[in-house]
């Protein structure tokens, strides 16, 4: 598993003191909503700075008409990032179209789908969706899978089945991980680390527990051990 840490924080400083204090790890740095509004292209390229092997996955969940999101997609691929991610219920002709865009570029970044956002819970996405979660989902990730994206996100719990239904090096991203039992906050369907493993998780994110932990050094440290 690779450990994907989500920077969350209100502010750049405390983003890029987190990612200083990080900086001796082989890790992912999530750029959300949050960060990316506020410090742009600036922020990835200070996070480069203090790390340049540091992984960056751009979280903004494209969700738009085919044209528009391979338009993103590929000013995203020019940013130099490694990962972003769209919306799988954006279908299947926007992500040929985002693939097909990427596909001009030599180092084009991974492609993931959002199947299920992890703070559902089964009722409140069969509302929308018309289907559960788990129906859902692994339809989402045939679909990214055979529109050529490189895996999708979603909680632990739908990982090993989705992996059942795709194919070799098909990747699960999941939020919602709480290490140690942590306060799940928002999240509906939490996991441990443990989990995450035995569910064959490849990118675990986690957010709140680390940046929240008074040491999150020390946090990361015991999660890489689990990991490695
Ligand atoms: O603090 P926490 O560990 O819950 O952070 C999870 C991170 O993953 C947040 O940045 C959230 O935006 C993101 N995320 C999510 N569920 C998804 C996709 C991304 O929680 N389906």
């Amino acid at each position: 598993m690779q450990l994907c840490v989500a920077l969350d924080l209100p502010s750049a400083e405390e983003n890029l003191a987190l990612a200083r204090s990080l900086s001796g790890y082989d890790i992912w740095m999530k750029v959300g909503f949050r960060s990316y509004i506020r410090d742009g292209k600036e922020f990835l390229e200070a996070l480069k700075a203090i790390n340049p092997d540091f992984k960056i996955f751009l979280d903004l969940k494209l969700y738009d008409i085919p044209n528009t999101m391979a338009d993103a997609a590929e000013e995203i691929a020019k940013l130099g990032i490694d990962m972003f991610n769209i919306h799988a219920s954006a279908g299947a002709k926007a992500m040929r179209e985002v693939m097909e865009r990427l596909s001009k570029f030599e180092n084009r970044p991974l492609v993931l789908a959002v199947t299920a956002l992890t703070s559902f819970d089964n009722g409140s996405f069969e509302t929308i969706y018309g289907k559960s979660i788990d129906e859902k989902a692994e339809e989402f990730a045939r679909m990214s899978y055979e529109n050529g994206l490189d895996g999708v996100v979603c909680s632990a719990f739908e990982s090993r089945a989705i992996k059942s239904v795709t194919g070799e090096g098909f990747m699960t991203l999941c939020p919602g991980i709480r290490p140690f039992g942590e306060d799940a906050g928002d999240q509906q369907r939490v996991a441990t680390l443990e989990t995450a493993a035995q569910e064959l998780v490849d990118f675990p994110v986690i957010g709140r527990p680390i940046y929240k932990d008074p040491e999150p050094a020390v946090k990361v440290a015991r999660i890489m051990e689990i990991i490695s």
